[in-house]
């Protein structure tokens, strides 16, 4: 254990995906259970910590922004800490251009946080693969009713264009029995939603005896759970019997985000996705088979390297065929040491623009037009909270994890509520309840 621990007030702002914020509470709770507070304003810590994301270069911006425009807290005696992609990513280099950081600390090494910082005295770097990523202590859930559980860390896949598997390091599944115990804390606090978390969950199980499917029925056996859902899965190694789980596991969300990028083979090939556009709409098929009202989601990137009009084209086309309920779209950016960054950047950073703005208008259309068609329908929403906005009103999660708003004269958030809808926009599903249910 540590010795002469300083306990200190610590302050953790964080950025980027689900999984960096999933880090932050394990970290803070770490740190609360060895004697740490943790604040909500940098002006009363004594540790200022951003936890960065990295994987596109906007994100990576604002984080090193945060921390530039609070250095002169440092004159007040206050320590600030890099954690998280950036800091596994640039590692010693950031001490020397940002002078005004103090410790920077990967993921691999968040156990040993505690100690690093009681003994901080500046200019600590602890990046690299640490032998056990997993924070294990439990998390506090503080009255929250839904909660992100991580099953892997780190990728193996290097798409070209990312930059995951160097900030995040190799691939590791997580034991069943730790997610399992981490779970059943979670119900029996109260949380009765539950999202599970990997860069790829198809590999899960690949370095351990469970595969991901079972993990999942694992999970959907716990008393207390309504809904679960999990992020994000590969169209290169997505199992059949995983397709097949949204029909068999009723509390699983049926919703798969699979990330398609782009619409052109010749990029999946520049991307190194290793599916064709023709795999993956193969795939959207049996799935929409198997459970035809299937959420499918995705994520495009506009203006790849030596991105083509006519390439851009078959991603317009693929957007528009497949009808997404949903989409993230993002401009390409280069990320450093990714193999894309060395290939030649391009397209013109108003040409990124104008294309993730066409591939937009796309799918708003497509979105509405899709809400639209369930109204009418009846379903079992998951109900998350009453709405500031509108009185008598609730927000919920419909059974393919989309946004609702119903009226009810009253609902209790955690449970399940018949819905039936009866309009809708391209963001919200609106409707009015029946009453409560079980399924
Ligand atoms: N540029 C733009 N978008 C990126 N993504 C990952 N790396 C980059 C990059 N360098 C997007 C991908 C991925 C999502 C999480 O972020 O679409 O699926
Ligand atoms: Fe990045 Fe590809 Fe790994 Fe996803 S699967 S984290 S896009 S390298």
């Amino acid at each position: 254990m540590v010795m002469n621990k300083k306990i200190g007030r610590v302050y953790i702002k964080t950025y980027g995906c689900q999984m960096n914020f999933y880090d932050s509470e394990k970290i803070k709770t770490l740190l609360i259970n060895n004697g740490y507070e943790i604040v909500d304003s940098p002006e009363i810590a004594d540790f200022v910590a951003v936890n960065s994301c990295s994987v596109r270069k906007h994100a990576e911006d604002r984080a090193m922004a945060f921390l530039s425009s609070h250095a002169y807290l440092r004159k007040e005696g206050k320590i600030l800490c890099l954690f998280g992609c950036t800091a596994n990513l640039h590692k010693e280099k950031l001490l020397e251009s940002y002078p005004f950081i103090d410790i920077i600390c990967g993921a691999g090494n968040y156990k040993r946080l505690p100690e690093i910082l009681a003994t901080a005295t500046g200019g600590i770097s602890c990046t690299g693969d640490g032998a056990d990523p997993f924070i294990e202590e439990l998390p506090v859930p503080e009255g929250n009713i839904s909660a992100f559980v991580t099953v892997t860390k780190g990728c193996e896949n290097f798409c070209s264009y990312c930059v995951v598997p160097f900030a995040r390091g190799r691939f590791l599944s997580r034991k069943p029995e730790d997610i399992c115990r981490e779970v059943e804390f979670l119900t029996a606090g109260g949380v009765r939603e539950i999202i599970l978390l990997g860069q790829n969950v198809n590999e899960y199980g690949k370095d351990t005896d469970m595969k991901f499917t079972g993990l999942l029925e694992k999970i959907h056996d716990i008393t207390g759970i309504a809904r679960m859902g999990f992020l994000t899965s590969h169209p290169k190694d997505i199992p059949d019997e995983l397709i097949r789980s949204f029909k068999n596991l009723p509390k699983l969300y049926k919703h798969l985000h699979l990330p398609l990028q782009s619409g052109s083979d010749r990029i999946l090939k520049l991307m190194n996705r290793n599916y064709t556009l023709g795999r993956y709409l193969e795939i959207v098929e049996k799935a929409r088979d198997t459970t035809p009202d299937i959420t499918i989601t995705s994520d495009i990137i506009t203006g790849f390297p030596s991105e083509t009009e006519k390439d851009f084209g078959k991603t317009c086309s693929a957007v528009e065929d497949i009808e997404f309920d949903d989409l993230f779209v993002f401009k390409y950016s280069e990320r450093t040491g990714t193999a894309a960054s060395r290939m030649k950047d391009d397209v013109p950073e108003k040409e990124k623009e104008s294309r993730h703005k066409i591939i937009l208008d796309i799918q708003e259309g497509v979105s509405l037009k899709k809400n639209i068609r369930l109204t009418g329908k009846t379903d079992s929403v998951f109900v998350v909270k009453t709405s500031s906005k509108r009185k008598g009103a609730f927000l919920g999660r419909s059974s393919g994890n989309k946004s609702v708003v119903f009226t009810s004269h009253s609902s209790t958030p955690g449970t399940l509520e018949t819905v039936v809808f009866n309009s809708a926009d391209r963001r919200y599903l609106f409707g009015i309840s029946c009453g409560g249910n079980k399924k």
